[in-house]
């Protein structure tokens, strides 16, 4: 593994490696030694193309636990603002040292473009890229759930909502199948893809049922900024329909998980009382995410990274 662009680029294996390091690494990082040396003299760059708070945040965190040189770089205030390319940006950051870089983008495929280039020569970690994959938030909610559960084996995850415009979704869909979890959708036929079926998945319209069925329940973000036009006929229909708030969770006969990509619209896709309840782990996946992608840096720079020089 090189590069991490999709969940696809990794075997079963080597998703269960990055959860076990980023176990281990969070168990070091509780302890007395909360900064590790491996990445002592690397460059890592935070190139973000499009708003975050907590992957971008996350990733710098990471980062510096392991020692190395932090340049977080946003789309605003950059030379990205004033139409510099990708090609030119790439070669910067290339010019200046940079060991990996990890980029959130809103074309789709921008970072599978930076890797397969020769513009740069590091490690390639897509944090992001249009409604295409968020690999490291997919690890992440693994994470999370094997931390709750005990295993992903046989558990049955539902995904509620915007699937259609949810890179998390995609690739929650191909962490969750491949660590042995049973995944089925939920949301308005208009916001789920065509033959979403073809990846393994069943689909279900009814969320009671749905929420009835699964041990846990990741409920997506109603992505507005990618809608072209209205997908459904408001927003208090969408929440009637769709949205998760504490009757309709206590009305279930069984407790489960609830979890959140973040960022929250409290009171459409999840009411506050339910993302402040004890059945979510939202402040879990993002605690947890430092250590995953402590775990995605690690793990590459140990393989491919060699001293710039
Ligand atoms: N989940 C996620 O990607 O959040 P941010 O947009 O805040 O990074």
């Amino acid at each position: 593994m090189k590069h991490l662009l999709s969940i696809n680029d990794l075997s079963k294996a080597e998703a269960i490696a990055i959860l076990d390091t980023a176990q281990e690494l969070a168990r070091v990082s509780d302890g007395p030694m909360k900064k590790l040396p491996t990445l002592r003299g690397r460059t890592i760059v935070n190139l973000f193309a499009e708003d975050s708070t907590r992957t971008r945040i996350s990733f710098e965190a990471a980062a510096k636990r392991l020692s190395a040189d932090v340049i977080n770089f946003s789309a605003k205030g950059s030379s990205i603002s004033k139409g510099e390319s990708l090609k030119d940006t790439a070669q910067t950051l290339q010019a200046m040292g940079a060991d990996a870089v990890i980029i959130r983008h809103g074309a789709s495929g921008a970072p599978a473009r930076l890797a397969a280039c020769e513009w740069m020569s590091g490690a390639v970690i897509n944090a992001g890229d249009g409604t295409h994959e968020h690999p490291t938030q997919a690890l992440l909610d693994s994470y999370s759930i094997r931390e709750k559960l005990g295993s992903l084996q046989g558990k049955k995850i539902v995904i509620v909502g915007d699937i259609l415009h949810s890179r998390v979704a995609l690739s929650n869909i191909f962490a969750l199948k491949k660590l042995g979890a049973e995944v089925k959708l939920c949301g308005p036929k208009s916001l789920l893809p065509k033959h979403i079926e073809s990846l393994g998945v069943t689909v279900e319209q009814d969320i009671k049922k749905t929420l009835q069925w699964c041990d846990a329940a990741n409920m997506l973000r109603v992505q507005n900024e990618r809608m072209d036009k209205s997908y459904f006929p408001s927003i208090r229909e969408y929440t009637q329909l769709y949205g998760l708030g504490l009757p309709l969770l206590k009305s279930l006969n069984k407790e489960i998980v609830i979890l959140h990509p973040g960022p929250i619209n409290r009171g459409v896709e999840i009411s506050s009382g339910v993302a402040d309840s004890d059945q979510a782990i939202i402040l879990d996946q993002v605690e947890n995410g430092v250590a995953i992608r402590m775990a995605i840096i690690y793990l590459l720079a140990s393989k491919i990274m060699t001293p710039s020089v």
